[in-house]
């Protein structure tokens, strides 16, 4: 998992990646269209590999969002173009300002994130035995956004670039087509620009929940933002003094198509304030705290201002008045 490092600058650090990206993307006018990219004219990578480390392969990127739009036979190629690298303890994989080669998994191991800010190298971050790096030099044809350096021995899964945008990036670019006219109608991100929208649903992955089935419950560390694509979602609440009631619960609120949940434990560092119902089938497109703090900051103002209206609701249902910054019972 990307975990932050405080360096005092993270506010910074993405907005210096934004520049960035903003920058790359005037100067070379490279965007990708997916419809000119060549698709089968080069040959296929293929890196063979025994059954023991395909199935330690499959395991490390079993929670890999890029892979999850891919279908079977795509994700087969991908799979067969992955090599093995290991690495050392101090080793650079990635240096900032390089052209993007690989794309990286990680299956064990420990790396810290630096970012040059104001000439100097920051810790911004750290991945811890999971996750993958080197996508966005790939996806929006940059230089490397950030220097990655093994902080212990450990073993990566690297993905060439042409494997990537043939397969990764053009799947990307129909995600995009996907949400493009969703992603405009949700209120909530009408403050981000068309390019802070692109990168929202770069992020986002759909789930999709059964009627009656608990999509958040009350008291539980938030790991996630949603936004109800379609369905009714019931926000319901218990207070201390309903334990002894049958359910022991209110309805509070329910979400339509286009609104969103879950943000209150995010902004305010809490416990889930309420639970959420699906009300029949369900979908929402769910996005990870890393990406909410990275991406959503544009919206902020908007989730502190509903934070005062929830506190309202609850006024008018329990007839006390409630701070959502306590802990919930
Ligand atoms: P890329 O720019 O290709 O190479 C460096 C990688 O570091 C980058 O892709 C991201 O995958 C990863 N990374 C993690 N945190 C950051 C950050 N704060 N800024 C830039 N890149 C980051
Ligand atoms: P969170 O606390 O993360 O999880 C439960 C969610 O219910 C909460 O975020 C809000 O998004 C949502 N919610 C809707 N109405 C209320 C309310 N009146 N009080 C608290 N949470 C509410």
């Amino acid at each position: 998992m990307l975990s932050d490092v405080d360096c005092g600058a993270l506010g910074v650090v993405e907005q210096h990646r934004w520049d960035l990206m903003k920058k790359r993307k005037s100067v070379c006018g490279e965007t990708y269209n997916p419809d000119e990219e060549d698709e089968d004219t080069e040959p296929r990578v293929i890196h063979p590999k025994t059954d023991e480390q395909r199935a330690r392969l499959q395991e490390a990127c079993k929670n890999i969002l890029l892979f999850k739009n891919v279908d079977e036979e795509q994700l087969s190629q991908v799979l067969d173009a992955m090599f093995e690298k290991t690495v050392e303890n101090g080793e650079h994989v990635i240096d900032q300002g390089d052209d993007g080669d690989n794309f990286y998994v990680i299956e064990r191991g420990t790396f810290d994130i630096f970012v040059v800010i104001n000439n100097e190298s920051c810790l911004v971050g750290s991945y811890d035995n999971q996750g993958s790096f080197g996508e966005l030099a790939l996806m929006y044809n940059t230089p490397r956004a950030a220097t990655i350096v093994a902080t212990s021995e450990g073993s990566l899964w690297g993905l060439d670039r042409e494997t990537f945008r043939r397969i990764i990036v053009k799947n990307t670019a129909k995600k995009r087509q996907m949400y493009e006219s969703f992603i405009e109608t949700v209120p909530l991100l009408k403050s981000l620009d068309l390019s802070e929208r692109i990168k929202v649903v770069d992020v986002i992955e759909s789930r999709t929940y059964q009627d009656g089935e608990r999509i958040i419950a009350q008291g539980d560390k938030a790991d996630c933002l949603f936004i109800v694509e379609c369905g009714d979602v019931r926000i319901a609440m218990r207070r201390k003094s309903m334990v002894e009631m049958e359910g022991g619960e209110v309805e509070i609120t329910r979400c339509g198509r286009g609104q969103y949940f879950g943000e209150l434990a995010l902004v305010t560092n809490k416990p889930r304030a309420a639970s959420a119902y699906a009300v029949g089938e369900v979908k929402c497109a769910v996005m990870d705290v890393k990406a909410f703090e990275r991406l959503l900051g544009p919206c902020m103002d908007i989730m502190k201002r509903n934070i005062a209206h929830y506190e309202e609701q609850l006024v008018n249902l329990f007839g006390t008045s409630v701070d959502l910054s306590e802990p919930s019972p």
